[in-house]
């Protein structure tokens, strides 16, 4: 069992807290081995059931303000610890964190002014825990929901509304679900980050102007964001080596992340850790997805570098952008020796599909905007969300997905409630294996993936650009249960 966590004593600096107002001491862990610290790391949720296996928490959502920019306070949408007096919203979210298979039991109570709910992405969760429309009523202004759910698998995963995901998700709505688990990878600090963009204005506020250019390629901000912070930094020491973990919370902004001079070891994705690691000098990271990184970190004291997201082509017509620096690295010292890295990492996907395995084609497309006003509509197989025939299977069996990406930009496509291993592009086997539950799809290629059912149920799918899920890109997955 790996003890390493971002449980933390430091005091986040008041910039950070936004409305809070409140000073949080999240030092309640039993820190046994190197923290992370600093004022980027995520405020752990309070854990208020004493059982060792169980974490039960209370999320609110709510409406708050944080300072994005100097300039001026945002109005923002955010969770908070329900547990705290006083607590706001915070962006992201509590960090909520588990051992793997635990039990989870979120009190949810929504003070927002619109109804929402919340989807556990990435996590095998039962379906009634899903958070989507197809497995519960919206919780409406003032109301409640309980989830409670175990977590099977360990890894990195995150929470967000799954109602006007594109609207509630940018203001704020998200939050990251840390289980841990697996091989024992020594390190200096285990660090999260949640990537996001905003769109503000002069006054620091949240852009209200949703344009044709952000519903065709899904909003980009103008400002990058690392744990909620356009200007963070983290202290490392030469020597050190450090695992990232990374989830792309942003509605259409990919990060291809790079550390000059640095090169990364890309040890899990979405499904937890890796058969193998491999290295690289940069990890694109689209929206939804998520990537762990071992980084030896290598420069003399006093020294400071930029983590960087480098230009990636993902649309028609996007135009070239100098790197943006997401987060600043200050050196400081000296770190002793890293430990030796396991042998054996996580387990390779064992799913096996041969000529006979059941297969689905999906056509992803794009209607452009035909004037009038209207806008772009997304399509799957030329229908929009909800008049895409739902595919029905049934649990526990093997199917392949063929996906075409019929339009003139990227799809990150997502399946909720459980993982798939990506079988080919255009027929041609990928490098590196892992299990994945969101997997960027460029245009124009066809990307096949294997999957076995998970539990019985109403799943959705669709594309993790959020503008392009809401106008269409989406569809349910419908498994009755094995005989
Ligand atoms: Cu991040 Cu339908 O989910
Ligand atoms: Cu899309």
């Amino acid at each position: 069992m790996e003890r390493t966590n971002n449980r933390h004593r430091n005091l986040l600096p008041a910039l950070a807290l936004g409305s809070l107002g409140l000073l949080v001491d999240g030092g309640c862990g039993d820190n046994t081995a190197a923290m992370a610290s600093g004022p980027l790391d995520l405020i752990p949720i309070t854990d208020i059931n004493p059982a060792p296996d169980v974490v039960e928490v209370k999320l609110v959502a709510t409406v708050g303000q944080t300072k994005y920019l100097d300039t001026g306070p945002a109005a923002i949408w955010g969770y908070g610890d329900g547990a705290k007096a006083g607590a706001g919203a915070i962006v992201p979210g509590p960090l909520i964190e588990a051992r793997q298979g635990d039990t989870v039991i979120v009190h949810f109570t929504n003070h927002l002014p619109e109804p929402t709910t919340v989807h556990w992405h990435g996590v095998r969760v039962s379906n009634a825990a899903d958070g989507t429309h197809a497995t519960q009523h919206q919780v409406p202004t003032g109301g409640t929901f309980d989830y409670q759910f175990s977590v099977p698998d360990a890894g990195t995963f995150w929470y967000h509304p799954h109602v006007r995901s594109d609207v509630q998700i940018e203001r704020g709505l998200h939050g990251m679900l840390i289980v841990r688990g697996g091989p024992a990878i020594p390190v200096a600090a285990d660090r999260a980050f949640v990537l996001d963009d905003v769109k503000l204005d002069g006054a620091g506020r949240l852009s209200e102007v949703t344009d044709s250019t952000d519903l065709m390629l899904g909003r980009q901000g103008n400002v990058t964001l690392a744990n909620g912070r356009a200007d963070g930094s983290i202290t490392v020491k030469n020597g050190a080596r450090e695992r990232w973990r990374f989830v792309n919370a942003a509605n259409g902004r990919y990060f291809s992340l790079r550390l000059p001079g640095h090169r990364f070891t890309v040890i899990g994705w979405d499904g937890g850790i890796l058969p193998e690691p491999y290295s690289a000098d940069t990890v694109l990271i689209s929206p939804g997805e998520r990537y762990e990184v071992l980084v030896d970190l290598a420069r003399p004291p006093q020294d400071a570098l930029a983590l960087e997201t480098i230009y990636y082509f993902r649309a028609h017509g996007m135009t070239f952008v100098e790197p943006e620096a997401v987060l600043r690295i200050d050196f400081a010292g000296q770190a002793a020796a890293p430990g030796s890295l396991p042998t054996v990492w996580g387990e390779a996907p064992d799913v096996a599909v041969d000529q006979n395995t059941r297969v689905r084609n999906l056509i992803l497309g794009e209607q452009t905007a035909t004037g009038g006003g209207a806008d772009p509509r997304f399509l799957i197989n030329g229908a929009s969300f909800p008049n895409v025939p739902p595919i029905a299977a049934t649990s526990g069996d093997v199917e392949i997905w063929s996906v075409k990406n019929d339009t003139e930009m990227d799809h990150p496509f997502h399946l909720h409630g459980m993982f798939f291993k990506v079988l080919d592009v255009d027929g041609v086997a990928p490098s590196h294996d892992g299990w994945k539950d969101t997997v960027n799809i460029k245009h124009p290629n066809t990307l096949r993936f294997a999957v076995r059912y998970g539990a019985a149920g109403r799943w959705m799918y669709h594309c993790h650009i959020l503008e392009h899920a809401e106008l269409g890109m989406m569809a349910e997955l419908v498994l009755a249960p094995k005989q």
